[in-house]
């Protein structure tokens, strides 16, 4: 029966990788794939997690499977986190979570329990977005709209074109905005803009959601939260999607948090019972280890101090790279202006080059990125960042 079925070319992502590994240059640069890299160009563990992963073999004493929502600590951790340890809507019992599998697990059963609540419901997301956006809420059968969101030309947000879309989006309808470090562009809304997407939300009724992947990567973990503590405050339903893929550096265990801000407490059992019977007929219950290990990190004042520590040191690590590679494009005589990249938050930015400039980038220097001009920032190091910053220049 299987024949039937149309032949799907692999991730654009993963035949870039296979390519750079390929790629017999010596001073080849991998700028593809989205994983925080070290100066060494590996993915660490992180300390913090090494000493949870100690912590948890020595505890754990059973295989037996968790609760379908996962770990309840994981779960109270991590909102504390996101919403503040004092938030009034964890005080009120507004506040629905299970744990997921990775963030894409959240972002998944939240669209099929959004799907379940509206089956018209329309879901804007900005142009662009993370690719995997589209398939994660259209599988759900969600409809798709787009809002305009970042200008190549300008390296900015389009902020005007963003609000005026959202005006047309209503009650019953999801707008999905990145928490903080928008991926693909880099480019965040500011505390200013976040209180006008508030404002719209008020007038026009639609729900929040909200997709957070690098919380502490932009300016700080409290920082980062804004949009997300601020629309949580002041409307009475936002949804959101958090994982702990990069800022614990736990990819491959599949740690993620799937919440639901709810009007009141009698909603928030509906939801909760709901979004549990969404996961329930999906995956059952989530992978145990990694909310595991969040859990106990985040439940430890020391451990917890050693994390964000962590985190502090990848953003300034990715802050800084940021400011040497504009450095030396200027050093290297780059005509272009390339300061935007200085402004922007976490791992990835656009360079704003045309697609084939990007493929000479790869066919000429085997500097590999996407078509889009995304760039994982943290693929820069000290040893590569000369000849980043000479082979760009040669395509400008
Ligand atoms: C914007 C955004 N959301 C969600 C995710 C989901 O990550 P994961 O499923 O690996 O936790 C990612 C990962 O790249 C992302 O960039």
């Amino acid at each position: 029966m299987f024949e039937v079925l149309p032949y799907l070319e692999p991730d654009p992502i993963l035949g870039l990788s296979a390519a750079y590994k390929e790629d017999s240059n010596a001073a080849k640069i991998d700028l593809g794939v989205g994983v925080y890299k070290d100066e060494h160009g590996n993915t660490p563990i992180m300390t913090s997690v090494a000493k949870a992963q100690k912590i948890l073999l020595e505890r754990e004493n059973t295989k037996s499977y968790i609760t379908p929502q996962g770990h309840q600590g994981y779960i109270d951790n991590m909102l504390s986190l996101l919403l503040g340890e004092k938030s009034p809507v964890l005080m009120a019992d507004r506040v629905a979570g299970v744990q997921a599998p990775g963030g894409c697990g959240a972002l998944r059963i939240l669209a099929e329990l959004i799907a379940r609540s509206n089956e018209q419901a329309r879901v804007f997301v900005s142009d662009p977005t993370w690719a995997n956006h589209i398939p994660l809420m259209s599988s759900a059968g969600l409809q798709l709209e787009t809002y305009p969101y970042f200008d190549k030309e300008k390296a900015g947000i389009r902020f005007d074109a963003m609000v005026d879309t959202l005006k047309t989006a209503g009650k019953g309808d999801i707008v999905l905005l990145h928490g903080c470090c928008h991926n693909p562009t880099g480019a965040d809304l500011t505390n200013e803009q976040w209180d006008v997407v508030l404002e719209l939300a008020q007038e026009r009724g639609f729900t929040p959601f909200i997709d957070v992947a690098y919380l502490g990567f932009g300016d700080g973990l409290d920082e980062d939260a804004y949009g997300i503590r601020l629309l949580a405050e002041n409307l009475p339903e936002v949804v959101i999607a958090a994982s702990c893929s990069k800022n614990f550096g736990l990819y491959r265990e599949r740690v993620g948090l799937a919440a639901i801000i709810t009007e009141d407490a009698k909603t928030r059992d509906i939801v909760q019972g709901q979004i549990q019977s969404v996961a329930r007929g999906s995956y059952s219950m989530p992978p145990s280890y990694g909310g595991a290990l969040v859990d106990i990190i985040l439940s430890d004042t020391s451990l917890k101090k050693e994390w964000m520590s962590e985190v502090n040191s990848i953003r300034n690590r990715m802050q800084s790279l940021r400011t040497m590679l504009v450095d030396k494009l200027e050093e290297n005589g780059a005509q272009q202006d390339f300061s935007f990249l200085n402004t922007q938050k976490g791992m990835f930015s656009f360079l704003c080059i045309t697609p084939e400039q990007v493929r000479e980038m790869r066919d000429k220097h085997s500097v590999y990125f996407v078509g889009s001009s995304r760039i994982n920032v943290a693929g820069i190091n000290q040893q590569n960042v000369d000849t980043l910053a000479r082979a760009l220049v040669s395509v400008l």
